[in-house]
């Protein structure tokens, strides 16, 4: 491939902990709510469950030989909340912050920029109990967590994200049951909005407050790109995306969203002061991008609004079509031009920051083969071509004036596809999740070597 990206681009991979680690009762770790969602029996396809995940609590050194074989500049891994804030007597657990300390060294020692997520879903069951994020004093003790994980590692992490996703955390896990605690709610999923962005607000400052304006911070959203009617996108666009970005980087949120909630939401829980806290500055925002949905508005009333379990409250007049093919082994549309558009879009829009893509990547029905010698094989030429054709997108949006600096595929290695368990697999390098064997797939090979060529 002749895609030439700028020489001081970061190139990664990504992985969270709840989906590699396994351990989850090991060195104190307490239960988390996703602990509990995976063990509720429905909840996930198969029953599928984190307890072992990849194992990479104890193989993570097998890991890190892979990201150095692999040559990236930078990993981005989640720090499980669960390890660290054990308890709710605000006690760190040392065995959990000696786990990550240990991995960001050696991440170092082989020159690879710890680029890490402090939240990635894993809430501590105990503040789960408590109500989770519909209970704002959860972003306070997310902020008491992230000012623990600075302390001991701010001189040498080069990344610090606050919130993996939070659309995920509020609307699919509080207005929709895909993702733990599942409760359904639908417009009930905006506390949790808001206390999700009162905490990357929180977090920002606990970070900032150990490290000083050296820390580089951030937070990842997986913003929606709709294709469709226009009114129907700029609905979607202000319950998904401008929800989180409005208040994180402009210190409020659209009149709109009030509008269009009417009668579903009376916002109530936003207190004095608080929009101000969620408004820190950031140094680079991080986008997760797959796919993109193509949606029209119904001849149904706008108002009332629905109060069903809805991953989008305020949109219950709005119809998803099916998407264009092809799609990828999760059912997602491959639209490379999305990311592009989404790209320059936001760059349009908040010019004032970075942008990296934190996670891309595609789910495949990756088939193992064992050769003639004896040695094993995973042909993922989608994968390949996935890729290739994502890169390119973002290259092109580089060459427009975007200030994209860097690039994280999703993921290093198969593993724990939240509600779709091991049926989805995502990985660069195969899991055989019978030995725990790790299989470096085609796909792995050529980031190898597009890696190796930029460095030849
Ligand atoms: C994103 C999540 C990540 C992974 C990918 C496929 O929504 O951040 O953990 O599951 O999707």
């Amino acid at each position: 491939m002749t895609l030439t990206f700028p020489q001081d681009f970061t190139f990664g991979t990504a992985t969270a902990a709840y989906q590699i680690e396994g351990a989850v009762t090991e060195d104190g770790r307490c239960p988390s709510i996703w602990d509990t969602f995976s063990h509720t029996p429905g909840a996930t396809i198969a029953g599928d469950t984190g307890d072992v995940a990849t194992d990479s609590y104890h193989r993570w050194r097998e890991d890190l030989a892979l990201l150095k074989d692999l040559g990236v500049d930078a990993y981005r891994f989640s720090i499980a909340v669960p390890r660290i804030i054990s308890t709710p007597d605000g006690v760190p657990n040392e065995k959990g912050l000696d786990f990550y300390e240990g991995v960001v060294d050696a991440l170092l020692e082989a020159g690879i920029k710890p680029v890490v997520t402090l939240y990635h879903w894993d809430l501590p069951q105990y503040l789960g109990d408590e109500g989770g994020w519909l209970n704002r004093r959860t972003a306070y003790a997310l902020a008491d967590y992230a000012g623990i994980v600075a302390k001991r590692l701010g001189d040498r992490v080069d990344t610090w994200t606050t919130l993996n996703e939070p659309w995920c955390s509020s609307y699919l896990s509080y207005g929709a049951k895909e993702h733990a605690p599942g409760l359904g709610l639908g417009p009930g999923a905006f506390p949790a909005v808001h206390h999700l962005n009162l905490a990357h607000g929180l977090m920002t400052q606990a970070v900032r407050a150990e490290v000083g304006d050296k820390a580089k911070c951030s937070v990842t959203l997986n913003l929606q790109f709709n294709r469709g009617d226009a009114d129907a996108c700029h609905r979607l666009d202000l319950i998904s995306n401008r929800a989180f970005l409005d208040p994180m980087l402009r210190g409020r949120y659209p009149d709109e969203l009030f509008s269009i909630t009417k009668g579903i939401c009376d916002w109530d829980f936003i207190q004095s002061g608080d929009l101000e806290l969620i408004h820190q500055p950031i140094d680079v925002l991080g986008i997760n991008y797959y796919s993109t949905n193509r949606v029209a508005m119904s001849d149904r009333p706008q108002f009332p609004q629905s109060t069903e379990a809805s991953t989008a409250p305020g949109a219950s007049d709005v119809d998803w079509l099916s998407t264009e093919g092809p799609h990828t082994d999760m059912g997602w549309n491959i639209d490379p031009d999305g990311l592009h558009d989404l790209l320059v879009r936001v760059h349009d829009n908040y010019p004032e920051v970075d942008l990296v893509v934190t996670e891309n990547g595609m789910a495949c029905k990756d088939q193992l083969t064992v050769n003639e010698d004896g040695t094993k094989s995973v042909h993922d030429p989608d994968r390949i071509d996935y890729l290739k054709r994502h890169f390119a997108a973002a290259k092109r949006a580089i060459d427009e004036g975007v200030p994209l600096t860097g690039y994280f595929v999703w993921s290093l290695l198969d593993n724990f596809e939240w509600y779709f368990g091991y049926a989805k697999r995502f990985g660069i390098t195969y899991v055989d999740y019978a030995t725990q064997e790790r299989i470096p797939k085609d796909s792995f090979m050529w980031y190898r070597d597009f890696l190796a060529s930029r460095k030849g």
